[in-house]
């Protein structure tokens, strides 16, 4: 048994949090319509309301480095030496996806770079590794960037939860936002509820199956939390969960306060989590950047002062990988925020209409090699210009 709940001695965290996401939306409202059934399906359900919809100038690379690039205009980039690249996404089989966005934001060759893959729980391990990573040299700070499209076939049930957002974190020593505690509690399982072999660009699922080993996992890590000396579940001031659909968080949070020997009202667990879920209402599933996407939103829209405030995060990939962890919201942490921006992002998608968003998702690569120009459609500060050769080409669309 490790000890009991405490922030590092040296602490440790994350001192910046900036999102991106697509340059187009879908309300589900349209898709609903086109499916002819009840809206409310969608918005009350699963609770989601619009998901973010990539131009085909856009990829988990240009996400990536426009979220990696807000933080390094404000921070620059003395002590880094490290980027962590956690995708389900993945553009390449060899490859780093990080290593594109290390090139396309200037990062200088004294970095190491590597790419994770564990569904959506890899950004989770590389902020744990970024930790170990600072713990032995407190002058480092690691880039953790977290970057997915969710994408499941037309018509399959599982299309109303897609979406693609990511979330860039500088790791680093004294944290201006949160200090990560320990202890963490872990959980695998070896479950089929969702997976995407090599050969797909859609994902495969079971979704009645993903539920429920998605509640078993977060219970499982929960217990391993409490049997490594964590904090009571009443400690926390919010809980932040991965969100596939915000109706996810609930269902995991009643599970954690059954467990925890509470009994919540529906609309008891609606309030807990309302600041953390209003983002991903938005964006929809952005995988490995989803938790953090709920962590931005709560910082960012919560009525009042989190100061001082343990703050729990849920995190869960299928196959499956749970974690939960706490963290302690840093003095000045109000003024560390990106509220505007985040908003900005959000609201400067632009609406589709359904047979816009079919041709979107049909849209494939060509695989022979030939050259192929991507049409220019992102206002992103970066975009996917094409292949040639099977090499892809990024480029900046502003100076
Ligand atoms: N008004 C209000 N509510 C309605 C409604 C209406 N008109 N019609 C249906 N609902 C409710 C249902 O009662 C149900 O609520 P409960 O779950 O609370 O019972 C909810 O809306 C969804 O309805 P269905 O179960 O009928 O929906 P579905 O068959 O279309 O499937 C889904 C929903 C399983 C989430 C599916 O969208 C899916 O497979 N998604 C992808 C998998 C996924 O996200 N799994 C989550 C766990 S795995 C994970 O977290 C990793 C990851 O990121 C993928």
């Amino acid at each position: 048994m490790s000890q009991p709940e405490s922030v590092t001695p040296a602490s440790i965290g994350i001192h910046d949090l900036a999102l991106a996401t697509s340059h187009y939306r879908l309300d589900l409202g349209a898709l609903a319509d086109h499916q002819g059934i009840d809206p409310a399906k969608y918005s009350v359900g699963i609770g989601q309301d619009v998901m973010s919809v990539l131009a085909p100038d856009e990829d988990i690379v240009t996400m990536a480095a426009e979220a990696t690039a807000r933080i390094l205009e404000r921070n620059g980039m003395d002590g880094i030496r490290t980027l962590l690249f956690a995708t389900e996404s993945g553009i390449d089989q060899s490859k780093s996806a990080g290593v594109y966005v290390h090139q396309l934001v200037g990062l200088p060759e004294t970095v190491r770079v590597v790419e994770l893959k564990q569904a959506c729980y890899s950004a989770t391990a590389a902020l744990q590794f970024a930790i170990g990573l600072i713990a032995r040299d407190p002058s480092q700070k690691v880039l953790v960037v977290a970057s997915d499209v969710a994408r499941y076939d037309l018509g399959s049930s599982g299309e109303s939860t897609q979406g693609a957002a990511a979330a860039a974190m500088l790791v680093q020593a004294n944290p201006g936002l949160m200090a990560v505690a320990n202890p963490a509690g872990v959980f695998t399982q070896d479950v089929m509820d969702f997976w995407r072999p090599n050969y797909r660009s859609t994902a495969l699922v079971d979704g009645k199956g993903s539920i429920k080993a998605y509640l078993n996992a977060i219970g499982g890590a929960w217990t391993d939390y409490l049997n490594q000396g964590g904090a009571p579940f009443e400690s926390f001031a919010s809980i932040c969960y991965h969100q596939p659909f915000t109706k996810m968080a609930s269902k995991a949070h009643r599970h954690l306060a059954v467990m925890a020997g509470q009994n919540p009202a529906p609309a008891e667990v609606a309030d807990y989590l309302a600041d953390t879920m209003r983002y991903n209402r938005l964006i929809g599933n952005s995988y490995t950047a989803s938790v953090y996407v709920a962590l931005a939103s709560l910082l960012d829209t919560h009525d009042g002062d989190l100061t001082g405030a343990r703050v729990g995060l849920a995190s869960y990939g299928s196959g499956s990988v749970a974690e939960f962890f706490g963290g302690v919201i840093q003095p000045g942490y109000r003024d560390l925020l990106r509220v505007q921006e985040h908003r900005s992002i959000i609201e400067r998608r632009i609406p589709l209409d359904h047979t816009a968003y079919e041709v979107l998702h049909k849209t494939t690569l060509p695989e022979d090699g030939r050259e192929y120009r991507t049409a220019a459609e992102t206002t992103g500060p970066f975009r996917f210009a094409g292949m040639g050769e099977h090499m892809r080409r990024y480029e900046r669309t502003t100076d």
